[in-house]
């Protein structure tokens, strides 16, 4: 037998074993445009028990269910509203997740138990084609162990479960590089539970209106209250969404975000007092202090998605006593890297 953990160039042969693995009912890291997923057959309800126990993930946070096209949709959700379609349409294959009513079929192992499930077409070639070739709906979440960085390389996802997983189909790195839009159209707003690629602006020229975001009613007030808007962490964190949790996204080093116009000199007094110092910088020049650790980061906020984790990751290999990452701008193109740099810094320095 071939050995579990293995990573596999994306060849047809890699891609039928891996339909054949989540037929037998195992767990596959499968590429997406996003970031990694940890696959399951999302009808098997002892597969999906796998993706959590190899997570380390709470059995009542639902699971994104992937389906190879928009045709799938009948089978899954229950009340497919024409809004609901038109965005399916626009944005399928790509990174937003729909909240849907769901259907009778869909385990509860899937949807912690919800009356809902979230459902997308992915667009990387590579889940497209495991997705057609195993003809089924795949369960899948980022394929980190619960709170971490997602993984956006299949090494990622080697280091995160090693033999945990059977496989890991290599698809390179992703091209978006965080986590997929959640959009919640199962109650009578629709709602931004997770921000991603696709922007409220975005949805609200296929829709006609843009959805609430949530979260944001409250940042305008602590913005209105006097307080720092750079930097914030959104302040609804209800838990119905685990990547909304407060603390995710984690890097183990404390991370603290830092305005543009204090990174410099934070880094320094840190460093002064003796401290190992990872700066992750998209907006400043190298100071060429020796006594830091200082990482360009694309100052376009798409590159910047796109290297953001892999760097999170690196900068938690220095052994460095803090990350200071400048805090992006307040500007609608990085509100889903504020949301992302915002958890990182909650959840960190746990061990
Ligand atoms: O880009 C992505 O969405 C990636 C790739 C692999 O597709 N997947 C991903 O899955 O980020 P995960 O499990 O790490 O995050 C999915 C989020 C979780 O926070 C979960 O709570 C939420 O989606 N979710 C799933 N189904 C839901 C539902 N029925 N109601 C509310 N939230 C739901
Ligand atoms: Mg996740």
């Amino acid at each position: 037998a071939k050995p579990r953990g293995r990573i596999e160039p994306p060849t047809l042969v890699a891609i039928r074993d891996a339909a054949a693995l989540l037929r037998a009912g195992d767990i596959v890291g499968m590429p997406t445009e996003t970031v990694y997923g940890l696959a399951a057959d999302a009808l098997n309800p002892e597969a999906v028990k796998k993706i959590f126990a190899a997570k380390g993930r709470p059995a009542d946070h639902p699971l994104i269910v992937h389906l190879p096209s928009a045709d799938h949709l009948p089978r899954w959700a229950a009340s497919i509203s024409k809004d609901a379609i038109a965005l399916a349409r626009a944005f399928w294959p790509g990174p937003l997740t729909l909240i849907l009513k769901r259907s009778p079929d869909v385990p509860d192992e899937v949807t912690g138990g919800q009356d809902t499930v979230g459902l997308r077409v992915p667009s990387h070639s590579i889940a497209l084609a495991m997705l057609q070739v195993f003809g089924s709906g795949i369960a899948a979440p980022s394929a980190n162990r619960f709170g971490r960085i997602s993984p956006t390389t299949a090494e990622h996802v080697r280091e995160e479960l090693g033999e945990r997983v059977a496989m890991v189909v290599d698809g390179g790195p992703c091209a978006v590089g965080i986590e997929s839009t959640i959009l919640d159209f199962s109650r009578d707003v629709p709602e931004i539970l997770r921000p991603g690629a696709i922007t409220p602006e975005a949805i609200a020229r296929v829709i006609g209106r843009r959805p609430r975001v949530r979260g944001e009613v409250e940042e305008a007030q602590s913005r209105d209250a006097g307080r720092t808007a750079t930097a914030s962490i959104p302040s609804t964190l209800a838990p119905r969404v685990s990547g909304a949790l407060a603390a995710h996204y984690a890097p183990r080093t404390p991370l603290r975000l830092v305005p543009p116009a204090l990174l410099a000199d934070e880094a320094a007094t840190l460093a002064g007092e003796g401290s190992r110092v990872a700066v992750l910088a998209h907006s400043q020049a190298d100071p060429r202090d020796s006594r830091l650790i200082w990482q360009p980061m694309p100052a376009d906020p798409a590159t910047y998605a796109r290297e953001l984790y892999a760097s999170l990751r690196t900068a938690d290999t220095l052994d460095a006593d803090f990350i200071l990452v400048e805090a992006p701008p307040d500007d609608p193109a990085w509100r889903a890297l504020a949301d992302r740099l915002g958890r990182a810094a909650v959840g960190s320095g746990e061990g």
